[in-house]
């Protein structure tokens, strides 16, 4: 292979933002999927809950923008809420068409419920719809030929204008520098447009339910090639992450406490939520998340309790067959015992600044899904509109793409990677330290309640970090965990910064120095 590859459109992710993208474009262009890792290394395989869309009779697309806003604080764009809602029953029947074997329950799709949802509006295939969708996705864009999917490929940085022979220094972007996983080679990929797919930042906390690749790199990257990123201090983390040792970061569906689980203190039995919202279990997630953070931190407990006991255990098995399974492995059976939950990182609410069309700042450069924001969950997202936005997003993009291919010029003729002053690295305990010590200040200084002091604090190590791993970074050769430390560390500085920028606790982001909720809401938008 030569040291540039040149396609029409490159897609950075193969989760279902990269994947929903790849299927809409592949008519109209070649299409070049890049992955680092395997294919479904990203958070979309394990989805558990399921996707909202309003698909019942007794439910409005009005039901579910509000639920939206409130679950959003106030912070979302409502032109984007609307386009996403509006949008999502077309987006489900394509997954339908595409073999997603959803359940269905007396010819209708079996819709269950989740915080913050005032209906029934959750398609899902059991307790694990995100394999069922990614498996789905693939299968389509394997069988498409004008698909290229490239697993094993960790994108450095965006090639823009500074990368091209005859240097014009624009930040027209126009595809993306990867390391070969296999061989240690560094590859131009280059097309007339590029879209981010890469996913969310969860992996900067120490206690995440995001898989080990969740390290920030499409948003970081965007940001390094003069993208703006917006409302980063808004970082989902979920009431329900299950509590063990070896397990670190399996995740219990939202849709338990839909079907009835109960949250309570794991050695009185008290059940607290009466205590924080009238929403109870189903209150948005920041307020349980919340609410469990302060029952560990009063009673010095090392987690709550999640209790379906009370519920028919063949209703259980039946709802929940994989989470069951995995307990019933662990020792825990969730038919006659509560489950010890505590809360983790779960979601990147904020991320590259997006408009409708999934473009961003940058000429040729669009985005989508979890590295976005798009203005559609403000200060909190509502439980199952993730998956959504990737679909809406994907397709979203794609449809610009070919809509404005007449102005898309073929790339000019790119500078290789230049490696000549590069060693291999002879001290890889470097990385593996700061990368520790990043995820364990986020989780203790920048995590479900701040404080403008361990903000400082925060900083203050980030800074520190920078300088090393910057060193670092520019004496030995790239590997994927370099690449995704220098990412992390990219990602952890603009929450600080962003969280900083907010005086005031509005959904996710509750500082004990500004308690209350400013009348206006504004996004924090960072510019590079
Ligand atoms: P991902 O699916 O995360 O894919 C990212 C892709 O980018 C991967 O292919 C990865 O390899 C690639 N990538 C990243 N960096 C690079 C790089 N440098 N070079 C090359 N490739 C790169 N949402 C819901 O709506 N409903 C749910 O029920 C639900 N359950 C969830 C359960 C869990 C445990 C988790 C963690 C999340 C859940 N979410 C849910 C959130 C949702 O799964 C994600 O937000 C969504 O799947 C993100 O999709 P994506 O396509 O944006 O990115
Ligand atoms: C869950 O199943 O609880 C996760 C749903 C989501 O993240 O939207």
């Amino acid at each position: 292979m030569s040291d540039t590859e040149v396609h029409d459109v490159i897609i950075v992710g193969s989760g279902a933002a990269g994947l929903t993208a790849a299927i809409a474009l592949a008519d109209h262009c070649r299409v070049l999927v890049l992955a680092k890792g395997n294919l479904t290394g990203g958070s979309t395989a394990w989805a558990q809950g399921g996707i909202a869309a309003v698909l019942d009779a007794g439910d409005t697309f009005d039901n579910h923008i509000d639920d939206t806003m409130v679950a959003g604080a106030g912070l979302n764009r409502r032109e984007t809420v609307e386009f996403v809602i509006e949008n999502a029953p077309e987006a489900i029947d394509r997954l339908v068409k595409m073999g997603v074997p959803f359940n269905s329950e007396k010819g209708a799709l079996h819709l269950t419920r989740e915080g913050g949802h005032s209906h029934r509006r959750i398609v899902h295939v059991d307790d694990a719809t995100g394999w069922a969708v990614q498996e789905a996705l693939l299968k389509t864009a394997e069988a498409h030929p004008n698909i290229t999917l490239m697993p094993g490929q960790a994108c450095i940085d965006l090639i823009t204008g500074r990368h091209e022979e005859r240097y014009s220094g624009s930040g027209h972007v126009w595809g993306v520098y990867a390391l070969d996983e296999a061989s240690g080679k560094v590859r131009a990929h280059v097309g007339r447009a590029t879209i981010l797919a890469s996913g969310g930042a969860g992996r900067v906390y120490q206690f995440s339910t995001a898989p080990r690749g969740a390290t920030g790199d499409g948003i970081a990257m965007a940001w390094r090639a003069g993208a703006r990123v917006s409302n980063m201090e808004m970082m989902q983390f979920h009431p329900t992450c299950l509590y063990n040792l070896d397990v670190k970061n399996f995740l219990i569906t939202e849709a338990v406490r839909g079907e009835g689980g109960i949250l309570r203190h794991p050695v009185t039995g008290y059940r607290y939520m009466p205590d924080y919202d009238e929403r109870l279990e189903l209150a948005p997630r920041d307020i349980v998340a919340r609410a469990n953070d302060d029952q560990i931190k009063r009673f010095g407990l090392d987690f709550v309790h999640l209790d379906i006991s009370h519920q028919d255990p063949e209703f259980v098995k039946g709802h929940f067959p994989n989470i069951y399974e995995k307990l019933m492995s662990l020792g825990i059976d969730m038919t006659q015992q509560p489950i010890p939950v505590v809360p983790a990182q779960h979601y990147t609410c904020g991320g590259i600044l997006i408009d409708l069309n999934g473009r961003t700042d940058l000429p040729a450069l669009y985005a989508a899904g979890e590295c976005t924001e798009s203005g559609l969950h403000g200060a909190n997202r509502l439980a199952s509109n993730s998956l959504l936005e990737c679909f809406v997003f994907g397709e979203a993009a794609a449809r610009d793409i070919i809509a404005n291919w007449a102005d898309l010029p073929p790339p000019p003729a790119i500078r290789p990677w230049d490696e000549s002053r590069v060693t291999d690295s002879d001290e890889e305990v470097v990385i593996k330290q700061n990368w520790t010590e990043i995820r364990r200040f986020m989780w203790n200084y920048v995590g479900i309640v701040r404080s403008t002091k361990r903000l400082e604090r925060a900083q203050h190590r980030i800074k520190m970090l920078t300088d090393e791993v910057g060193d670092y970074y520019g004496h030995f050769r790239v590997t994927t965990d370099l690449i995704e430390l220098r990412n992390l560390l990219q990602c952890a500085d603009l929450i600080v910064r962003s969280a900083l920028e907010r005086k005031e606790s509005r959904g996710l982001h509750y500082t004990l120095d500004y308690p209350d909720l400013l009348a206006d809401a504004r996004d924090t938008v960072l510019v590079p």
